[in-house]
């Protein structure tokens, strides 16, 4: 059976890594490594353990990939026989090249309706520098991942199904909330309706409703543009707070999740589609949020299977 741990990294192209990375490191409060990682990105802790933040320079300001740590090798087996079952191409990752990123067996895949690039591994080493360190916030984790899709119902089968996630919550024809299942988190993906495939956000969790505050007026006097919030989602019971990076990618904070047992879930709800579903305060949209962010797609690669 397909098992997750939790979504363990997301890796984003950026325009100007130094500016980047003085953003995330010193108004988002993430722990940079320092020291570059593989192929000269830049590394960020977003709470205890391995990285969950990596940048790459890019000339299109967007996503790279998104890596989903698996329970187990067993896990990985399983992952690789649906995706088989489903006809969906995958290959493994060189074993030199996920080492390079501490990174044990990890199958990759590309998303058949989004083209994201999606990593499954089922391990992780840490690759070493600073622990993460409370500065101007309390980040507790990566919290999640929003992608666009013009064929919403079938990229949500597609992690359905093939995947093994589990829906949570949905907004009527909107927006489908996803958890990597067993991870208890109500969503640690979502996936937005869109005419275009795209990166809609990421989410950083922090630990205090004190943090959405702070930073609320952080981002106001450096002139960072908080786009929407803060106000609370109704899905997920979440606070929140939107805001730009450097390249105009909409970035989250959140404080609470509603998290969900392995067994006897409560079932998914459908939201109508309507503002009072996204957002319980009214707080006023800004055009600029989530218009920001293409996906890359790799060049196609043969089958490299190494065994599995
Ligand atoms: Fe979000």
């Amino acid at each position: 059976m397909i098992r997750y741990k939790q979504l363990g990294y997301v890796a984003l192209n950026v325009t100007d890594l130094d500016r980047s990375e003085a953003f995330y490191r010193d108004l988002v409060g993430v722990t940079a490594r320092g020291e570059p990682g593989p192929q000269g990105a830049r590394l960020f802790r977003t709470g205890p353990g391995p990285h969950g933040l990596i940048l790459f320079q890019g000339a299109a300001p967007g996503l790279k990939r998104i890596g989903f740590e698996l329970e187990s090798a067993q896990a990985r087996e399983a992952l690789c026989a649906a995706l088989d079952a489903a006809g969906v191409d995958w290959n493994e990752l060189d074993p030199a090249e996920a080492d390079a990123w501490g990174l044990g067996r990890c199958v990759r895949v590309v998303e058949p309706h989004t083209t994201a690039v999606l990593d499954f591994y089922e391990s992780r080493r840490d690759l070493g520098g600073p622990a993460y360190a409370s500065t101007v916030a309390q980040i507790q984790r990566l919290g999640h991942i929003v992608l666009k899709t013009p064929q919403l119902a079938d990229t949500a089968r597609f992690f359905r199904e093939v995947l093994n996630f589990r829906v949570s919550d949905e907004v009527d024809g909107a927006i489908v909330f996803m958890r990597a299942f067993p991870n208890p988190y109500h969503h640690c993906l979502a996936l937005g309706r869109s005419a275009q495939p795209a990166l809609h956000h990421v989410n950083l969790m922090v630990s205090e409703v004190d943090d959405i505050g702070r930073a609320f007026w952080r981002f106001g006097k450096a002139g960072v543009p908080v786009v929407f919030g803060p106000g609370r989602h109704p899905p997920s019971g979440s606070l929140f707070l939107y805001f730009l990076d450097p390249d105009a990618l909409t970035v989250e904070y959140s404080f609470g999740m509603e998290e969900f047992p392995e067994r006897d879930a409560r079932a998914p709800r459908t939201l109508k589609l309507a503002a009072e579903s996204i957002d319980e305060w009214g707080a006023p949209h800004d055009p600029r949020k989530y218009a920001v962010g293409s996906i890359e797609t790799p060049t196609p690669r043969p089958r490299e299977r190494q065994g599995a």
